[in-house]
């Protein structure tokens, strides 16, 4: 069901690699919702994946840029502003990739180039977009910015690997820029942090399956699907939630406030 939350909203959705993406579903959603917004991925994400189809499908346009280089932030900014005729009120970020969790490097064997390549792709980047943002002043007031992140930030899972360091710094960066943000222009900066979904970051780590029905049987609503979870980012860009910001939000069907369950333990006690 479609709410008008987002008429007349402007916006920009990183990370839409194929329908499993959750950044394809809070696209549909929010045309569902009545936002004009461009799409975004890296130039190579672009050739493999099937961005341009949801573009065709939201009547927009793509315009590629890697999230660790500055200057293509800058085009994709100003671009969208151009395209979509005027400054933006919401911004996805939905990037994540780790080289060390994709070659399955073992975490006591961790290869630090890699690992700044997982920061600055998973982490570093929502700065960059939040900082070029500032500086383009390509945000309307009351603006929403949302990263997706995991509860890895704040408890082990231990094949997320060097993932955990680089969402628990988003995180950090979402409560440091949500501040400045909000004093300068009442520009809101949060994440979501999501139960896991079967997409190709998530399937990508190793052990998926198993903490996917883990979470699944400790959650009392289950795991939270992606399409739920757009439902979230559009109430979160949308004028209901005008003052929230600089939080983390979990989404993982009660998951995060859990001990065990009795699910688990009649799991357990077979
Ligand atoms: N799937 C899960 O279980 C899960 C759970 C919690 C949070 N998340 C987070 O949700 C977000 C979206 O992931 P997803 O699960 O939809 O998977 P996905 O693989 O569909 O999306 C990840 C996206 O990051 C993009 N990306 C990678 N490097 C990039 C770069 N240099 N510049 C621009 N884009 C780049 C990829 O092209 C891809 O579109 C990620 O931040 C992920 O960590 C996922």
């Amino acid at each position: 069901m479609a709410y008008n939350l987002l008429a007349g909203k402007r916006g920009i959705i990183t990370g839409a690699l194929d329908e499993n993406s959750i950044a394809w579903k809070v696209a549909l959603r929010a045309k569902e919702e009545g936002a004009t917004f461009t799409l975004t991925n890296a130039p190579v994400a672009m050739r493999m994946g099937k961005i341009n189809e949801l573009a065709a499908h939201c009547n927009t346009e793509v315009i590629g840029a890697d999230a660790t280089v500055v200057e293509d932030i800058e085009n994709l900014y100003t671009k969208s502003m151009e395209l979509l005729g005027g400054k933006i009120d919401f911004v996805l970020h939905s990037i994540g990739m780790s080289p060390n969790v994709r070659k399955g490097k073992d975490y006591g064997d961790l290869n630090y180039d890699w690992l700044q390549k997982t920061l600055d792709i998973s982490a570093v980047s929502f700065h960059k977009m939040l900082q070029v943002a500032e500086k383009l002043d390509a945000l309307n007031e009351y603006g929403s910015v949302l990263g997706l992140t995991y509860i890895a930030a704040q408890r082990t899972f231990p094949d997320y690997s060097d993932m955990a360091q680089a969402k628990a710094l988003l995180e950090s960066i979402a409560r440091s820029y949500g501040e400045r943000y909000g004093r300068l222009k009442k520009v809101r900066v949060n994440t979501i942090s999501q139960s896991p979904t079967k997409t190709t970051a998530g399937m990508g780590v190793g052990g998926f399956d198993a903490f996917f029905d883990y979470a699944d049987l400790m959650s009392p609503l289950g795991n939270a699907s992606a399409e739920a979870c757009a439902d979230y980012c559009i109430t979160l860009f949308s004028d209901l939630t005008k003052s929230v910001t600089m939080q983390n939000l979990f989404h993982d069907g009660g998951f995060s406030s859990m001990g065990i369950s009795p699910a688990v333990v009649e799991r357990l006690s077979k």
